[in-house]
């Protein structure tokens, strides 16, 4: 590719133009797309709108450089391999013929089902390839997709299809994942009782279970593609269309759409995976996230295949049938390039050496991280017994609202040390900010973490609402654009992200809102009040540690924990259970009544002699109590 870094001198020099000249630098390299109509102004910008747009006046569709452009080079190249949950069931290959193909059907399945340009569709599926090009197909047509990890609960997935309106739900009658079988289907059907914006429900079988369906609102994939052909032109989207809604948590109220538009998503994700990755032409790359979450959008579905790579789609989980699954998948499918989260390298990391000693992996060339902060040890033990110390370890850091990696090595090409994302990519200004807002422009500093500049796959809005959007990111300091993110930066200018400043949880790299989990908590008939921080976890990185006051003494109080954790799994997800929850009597107030979360941060961090001042507490005895019940 006509944008690829070589060597440290040339990131310089392309970190150098990007400062001096984005338009430039980001003309040249949008041009190695295709676009239907080239742009007329490469930035046009605003942070205190925010209005930004990228290549404006531009046209292109984003699967037509995904697929399309493929063709004549690579249509017989692996495009995607898909690994089961099962290993004793056969995995699956599509080319890029095959995938084009596959792509162009379920656009026409969705076309015939009533959707078209504009229209939002929601995405509730598990790890199987019909996500993949769901995706892709919506994105085909210029409808929006909204994927929606199938691990949400109903109450979660109603909210979000609710919030984007979507028309029409793409789910599957069940999933495997682990052990388990998920009834994913019922999940949706119990969603859909309050969405009336939803008329059509396309359902993918997975676990064959033969659900009955809804008549004129459901219908089965595998019956649809009976009706439709393999050819589907690709609809020509303005470079600042929507291309995606993804929802996630913030420090206040419900989560928040991230909006992404085409032609910026399209043009960063593709640089930044090519670059990050060192990604050459055979090469085999798996990344292990979900769809379901940013990772897997840009750095499964859009920037591998960008690139004309092949990438591995895995539906199973770390540790089944035993926590060896990763590598043996990696010594099966000879993966060149692995990307994972620290949460995985933890928990594989504490399930014994012996489960990765006995593979080779001897195909990887790069392997990389992505989440949360990676403590050293985890990074030692990845470097040591997954990368053998052949290969670089990438700590990418960036997030949602993003859209594509910001702070990392690129490669081996940059210096890499344990616990630092690093530098900067090309187009990324990042600064380090003080409580007041001014630049620390010396090194060896801690700050908040900002960005100066616009980058292409920067978030556009909060969908349905861009006074949030203005407010969460752009407002608290004039120009920047605020990550929430605490950072240290080294004598050679390279970052350590050391976690979330702001009401922000980051469980096994998963984001919620602290509110978010106590209206869960509150909820539950028993509960009066609560109050949740995070607390440092062993695997999961931070834990949900919970303050509950009950309306009355709780009778069991260990039925009563089980109950809220229930409660908490029906309104949010499982993955938001709190890890530990401490029955009190009263929480610490200050006198105007905000809860004073940095005391019930230190008791959960097991620091109890370190509260700092209390003496502006309503109840200093309250403190008392909640030292003596920590858990
Ligand atoms: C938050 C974003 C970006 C994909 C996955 C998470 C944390 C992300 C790193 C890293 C330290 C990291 C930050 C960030 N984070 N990557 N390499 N080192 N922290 O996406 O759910 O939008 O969360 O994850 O706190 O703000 P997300």
């Amino acid at each position: 590719m006509a944008y690829r870094i070589h060597s440290f001198d040339e990131y310089l020099a392309a970190y150098h133009k990007s400062v001096e000249d984005p338009a430039g630098f980001w003309g040249e390299i949008a041009q190695t797309f295709t676009w239907s109509k080239k742009w007329n102004d490469v930035l046009q910008w605003d942070f205190d709108g925010p209005d930004i747009k990228w290549f404006v006046g531009g046209t292109c569709n984003i699967t037509e450089n995904c697929l399309d452009r493929h063709l004549e080079k690579r249509g017989n190249k692996l495009a995607l391999i898909w690994e089961p949950n099962d290993p004793k069931e056969r995995f699956q290959r599509y080319t890029y013929k095959e995938l084009h193909r596959k792509v162009c059907q379920m656009a026409n399945i969705l076309k015939r089902n009533g959707i078209s340009k504009g229209d939002r569709v929601c995405i509730y599926l598990p790890m199987i390839p019909e996500l993949l090009i769901a995706s892709l197909a919506c994105a085909r047509l210029g409808a929006v997709h909204s994927v929606v990890f199938a691990g949400f609960s109903a109450q979660s997935l109603s909210d979000r299809i609710n919030d984007s309106k979507c028309k029409m739900v793409i789910t599957s009658d069940g999933a495997f994942r682990g052990a388990k079988e998920l009834p994913i289907k019922r999940v949706v059907d119990e969603a859909l009782e309050d969405c009336p914006s939803v008329k059509k429900v396309l359902v993918v079988n997975r676990t064959n279970w033969g659900l009955d369906l809804v008549p004129g609102r459901d219908v089965y994939y595998h019956e649809e593609l009976a009706h439709v052909g393999d050819e589907c032109p690709a609809q020509p989207m303005d470079a600042e269309d929507n291309l995606f809604i993804l929802y996630t948590s913030g420090s206040t109220g419900k989560p928040k759409g991230v909006v992404h538009t085409c032609g910026g998503y399209m043009v960063y994700v593709g640089y930044t995976f090519q670059n990050v990755f060192q990604y050459d032409e055979s090469d085999i790359y798996w990344c292990t996230a979900d769809i379901g979450w940013i990772t897997g959008h840009s750095y499964i579905v859009y920037g591998p295949l960008l690139n004309g790579a092949t990438t591995l789609m895995f539906e199973g989980i770390p540790t089944y049938p035993d926590p060896g699954r990763f590598w043996q998948v990696c010594d099966k499918h000879s993966v060149n390039i692995f990307y994972t989260a620290p949460t995985a390298i933890r928990s594989l990391m504490a399930a014994g050496d012996e489960h990765v000693m006995s593979y080779h992996l001897n195909s990887l060339k790069v392997i990389g991280t992505v989440g949360e902060p990676i403590n050293e040890e985890a990074w030692h033990w990845y470097n040591i017994h997954v990368g053998k110390e052949r290969c670089p370890v990438v700590d990418t850091w960036w997030q949602t609202e993003t859209g594509g990696i910001m702070i990392s090595a690129l490669g081996n090409l940059c210096p890499t040390k344990p616990s630092y994302a690093g530098l900067p990519l090309p187009g990324v200004q990042a600064v380090l900010l003080t409580n007041e807002g001014k630049e620390i422009t010396q090194n060896h500093v801690e700050g908040f973490l900002a960005i100066k500049f616009p980058w292409p796959s920067i978030i556009r809005t909060t969908y349905g609402d861009h006074t949030r959007c203005r407010e969460t990111y752009f407002s608290k300091f004039k120009g920047y654009y605020l990550t929430g993110d605490g950072a240290k930066r080294d004598q050679n200018g390279m970052y350590r992200i050391i976690g979330r400043v702001d009401d922000v949880i980051n469980v096994s790299g998963h984001r919620f809102g602290t509110a978010e989990i106590e209206n869960a908590i509150n909820a539950d008939p028993h509960v009066a009040e609560s109050a949740v921080v995070g607390y440092p976890h062993p695997i999961k990185g931070q834990g949900i540690y919970a303050y509950v006051i009950c309306k009355k003494q709780p009778g069991n109080e260990e039925n009563l924990r089980g109950e809220i954790c229930e409660t908490v799994a029906q309104q949010i997800g499982p993955i938001a259970r709190p890890d530990k929850i401490q029955f009190v009597s009263g929480l610490p107030k200050t006198r105007s009544g905000k809860i004073m979360r940095r005391i019930l941060r230190k008791v959960a961090e097991g620091e109890p002699e370190n509260l700092g001042d209390i003496t502006t507490l309503l109840d200093p005895l309250v403190v008392e109590e909640i030292v003596k019940g920590a858990m």
